[in-house]
Formats: C-alpha cells, sequence, structure tokens
C-alpha cells in the first residue's frame, strides 16, 4: 500500500513540477494546458487498465496476467499472487478430501457422513452397498427415508448412540447389519455400518450346538437316573438287576462316544495339530476297511472292492483311516440286511484320488443331502439314535476332508442306495511303491 502511495505521489509530482516549469516558460495558460492534457492522459490510462483487468477478470486465467505500468503492474501482480494461493490451498483441499474418501473407502465398514437433518453429504461405496444407496443420486437426501426399518428409526430418535444397533433384513431378507451413530463437528454425525451376518450366523450355530448338546446327553441321562431309581426303591431279581446294568453301561457308552466325538470335532475344528504325513497304500488301506466291514456286517451284508486306480494317497493315516472307516460304518448302518456295500479307489479326470463307499440301502431324500454333514444332522433322526449314531460322524469326515484339501460328495437316490466319495486333490495323489506304515484299526 505504501508503495502504491509512494507511486502515485511521484506521479502527481511530476505533473506538477512539469506545468510549474511551463507556467515559468510560458505562462499561466500554457500552464493550464499541459496540467489539463497531463490529467487527460493519466485518467485515459487508467480507463485502459481498468478495461484491461475487467477483461481478465471475466475470463480469469491464472497464466494470462496482463502486464502493465506503475500501480497497475502492482495490481496485476497482486491479484496473480492472491488467486495462486487460492489455487493451492484448493488443490491442498481437494488432495485433503482425497485421502479421506480413499481412507473410508478401505474401511471394512461404511461410512456415511449425515448432516444436522440427516442428509447425506457422504457416503463410501460400501456403505451404499450395506444400506442399498443409489450413489450420487441419493447424495442430499434424507438417510431415514432411505433406510427405512423401525429399529434404525427408533435408534436415531433415542439418541442412545454409545452402542450399535442391529438391523436383521438389511439390505437382503438373509442379511444382518450393524449400524452406529458418532456425532461429529457442531451438530454433524457419521453413520457407520458393519456387515455382521456372518458373525451372527456363528452365533446361532453356537447357541444350536450349545441346545443340540445338552439334548443329546438328557436322553442318556433320564434313562441312567430313571434306572438309578429304580435300583434303589424297588426290591429286584439279579437277572433283572443284571439287565439293567446292561441298558445302564450301554447309554454310558453312548454319552462315552458322543464326548469322545465332539473332542475329535473340537481338535480338527482348532486345526493346531499338524497333519502327520504319511504315504498311504490304498491297496492295503481297501482290504483292512473291508475286512472290518465284514466284522462290523457280521455277514449280513455283501462287502465289495474296487481299485481303480494305482495311485497312493499323501496324508494323515490316522485321521484318514477314521474318516473312511466312518463312511464304511454308515454304510453297513444304515443298509439293511442282504444289501451290498462297496468300497472304492479311482481317478478322477484330473488325477484327483476318489475314495467312495456306495451301499444299496434306503436312500436319502434330496433335501437332507446338502445338510447331512452339519453336526448332529440325521436324515433319519429315529433309526440314528437307534443304532447308537451321535450324528457327528459325517462332520468329522468333512473336517478331515477339509484338512486334506478333498470335498466331500455325496449322491444319493430313494429306495436305491448312496454314495459317498471324498475327491483328494491331485497333489496328494502318488504312484506308490514304498510300504506303507500299518494302518490303524478301523473300529478302534
Ligand atoms: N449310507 C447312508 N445311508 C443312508 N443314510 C445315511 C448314510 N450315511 C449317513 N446317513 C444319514 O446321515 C446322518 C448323519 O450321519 P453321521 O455319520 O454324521 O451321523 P450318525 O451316523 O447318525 O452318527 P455317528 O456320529 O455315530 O456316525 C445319519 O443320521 C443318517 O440319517
Ligand atoms: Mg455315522
Amino acid at each position: 500500500m505504501t508503495s502504491l502511495w509512494i507511486r502515485v505521489g511521484i506521479t502527481l509530482g511530476i505533473v506538477v513540477a512539469l506545468s510549474a516549469s511551463t507556467w515559468l516558460a510560458a505562462g499561466s495558460r500554457a500552464a493550464l494546458l499541459s496540467l489539463v492534457a497531463c490529467l487527460a492522459t493519466w485518467v485515459g490510462f487508467q480507463l485502459w487498465h481498468l478495461h484491461k483487468m475487467t477483461r481478465w477478470l471475466e475470463d480469469f486465467k491464472l497464466d494470462k496476467t496482463p502486464t502493465g505500468l506503475g500501480t497497475w503492474d502492482l495490481l496485476y501482480s497482486s491479484v496473480h499472487r492472491l488467486a495462486r494461493s487460492y489455487e493451492r490451498q484448493q488443490q491442498q483441499l481437494s488432495a485433503a478430501l482425497t485421502s479421506f474418501r480413499g481412507a473410508t473407502e478401505a474401511m471394512p465398514d461404511g461410512v456415511v457422513a449425515l448432516d444436522i437433518h440427516n442428509q447425506i453429504n457422504y457416503a463410501s461405496q460400501r456403505a451404499a452397498e450395506h444400506l442399498s444407496l443409489r450413489l450420487p443420486t441419493d447424495q442430499g437426501r434424507n438417510i431415514l427415508n432411505l433406510l427405512r426399518h423401525p429399529a434404525f428409526a427408533d435408534y436415531v430418535e433415542r439418541r442412545a448412540w454409545d452402542v450399535p444397533v442391529t438391523l436383521h433384513g438389511v439390505p437382503t431378507a438373509d442379511r444382518v447389519l450393524q449400524a452406529q451413530l458418532v456425532p461429529y463437528g457442531e451438530q454433524d454425525r457419521l453413520l457407520l455400518t458393519r456387515d455382521v451376518t456372518s458373525i451372527e450366523r456363528l452365533e446361532t450355530t453356537r447357541r444350536d450346538f450349545v441346545a443340540n448338546v445338552s439334548h443329546e446327553l438328557k436322553t442318556p441321562l433320564t434313562v441312567l437316573a430313571g434306572f438309578l431309581e429304580t435300583l434303589q426303591e424297588l426290591p429286584l431279581s439279579a437277572a433283572q438287576i443284571a439287565d439293567i446294568l446292561s441298558t445302564m453301561s450301554g447309554q454310558t457308552r453312548r454319552m462315552q462316544r458322543l464326548i469322545d466325538d465332539l473332542l475329535t470335532l473340537s481338535r480338527l475344528e482348532s486345526a493346531q495339530e499338524p497333519l502327520h504325513e504319511a504315504h498311504i497304500e490304498m491297496s492295503t488301506l481297501l482290504h483292512q476297511l473291508a475286512s472290518e466291514a465284514q466284522l462290523i456286517s457280521r455277514g449280513s451284508h455283501t462287502i465289495e472292492t474296487s481299485l481303480a486306480s494305482s495311485a497312493d494317497l499323501r496324508g494323515d493315516v490316522i485321521e484318514l483311516t477314521s474318516a473312511f472307516g466312518n463312511l464304511v460304518t454308515n454304510a453297513i448302518r444304515y443298509t439293511p440286511a442282504g444289501g451290498c456295500v462297496t468300497l472304492r479307489w479311482a481317478a478322477g479326470p484330473n488325477g484327483e484320488g476318489i475314495f467312495c463307499v456306495a451301499d444299496t440301502g434306503p436312500g436319502i431324500e434330496a433335501h437332507h443331502l446338502s445338510r447331512l454333514a452339519e453336526r448332529f444332522y440325521r436324515a433319519d433322526k429315529g433309526r440314528s439314535r437307534d443304532t447308537g449314531g451321535t450324528g457327528l460322524g459325517l462332520a468329522i469326515v468333512k473336517h478331515i476332508g477339509a484338512r486334506h484339501g478333498a470335498q466331500l460328495e455325496i449322491q444319493s437316490e430313494l429306495r436305491k442306495g448312496s454314495t459317498f466319495s471324498l475327491i483328494f486333490p491331485a497333489a496328494r495323489c502318488q504312484e506308490g511303491q514304498t510300504k506303507t506304515r500299518s494302518m490303524p484299526p478301523l473300529l478302534a
């Protein structure tokens, strides 16, 4: 500013000095004329620059800054500097905004910035997926109109936002969403969303599991309690007592089997134990499984084997023998006397190893098949319990299979029979020459 006044002062000083010297040299009239001419030139010069400045500001471009003389040069460069610093601030702001958006987009949770009226200022892509928002169309709209859920409306209303609210059926009927509001700034709020469908499913599985275990233990415990009461209260003959004790020990064995299977499952699920990899000679294993199947069947079934692949298997011999044994035991248990059970080892089209047990039993209805390997799931509840089944066998088979990268496949046709197959990846199958470790017994 000081520099501006100095420049104006100097210009006026020159004009006055020029007029004064004209006065001295040519008289007052000439001095007046020269003063008017100087002032007219000065005003013209100012108007021309004013016009230049207006045109520049109307179509502002930083790289088209005009040049001028004196104060105008000062003015042009001041505006140029101001515009440059404004542009730099804009760039910094937009970089900060991009980085904030990048951070919210990278978050596993959805983020929606709302104003005091619950209108959407910004929503991340994840939040859009969680809440079925259409971006950018829904920007500026009220979240309560877009997320129409009574629990959410109630949550927003109550303002008890230190815990999240769980919304079942959002965005689709089979999903569960958790939403939490976090106030920030003056009156704004962040809405954080998280898909908790799998956590909810785990929680349901846990609850079902506890209920199932309790239910499975309740029956034998009720039987034991009833017999104990009978033993205490009734005078019984030695034969009756022996009968009761035999039933009681059957129930105790059932509970023992249940506990053993539960412990096996829990060990397999925690997957902390490493696999004790070994070379398993499949012809020997097939033979051993068949002779143990004969023992369980006690001659009521025809047991056949089919060795269609010369490859052997690499895996944990104890776990795999138990899984294969489970499938064989099921086939015999659920196939009525006179039926046929076939144990087969074959190669798949891409070198996979396929172990399957086929039976000519009653078959399983199609709607059971996808759930058969769930813990405690039984297709024929009565029959399974009558035969002493815990309902955990196939769950164990599936887990052992998974530890070896194998898939459990079940095919079944009512009144024709079932085939249970474990399909091992080609990497686990190798042409065998080495002698295998001796197989643990199937009935152990
Ligand atoms: N070969 C089969 N034929 C017909 N149904 C079968 C066969 N194998 C299994 N199932 C059905 O699948 C259900 C689950 O089998 P799973 O082996 O898991 O349990 P289980 O045999 O009842 O008990 P366990 O834990 O003693 O094996 C059985 O209850 C039965 O209904
Ligand atoms: Mg079974």
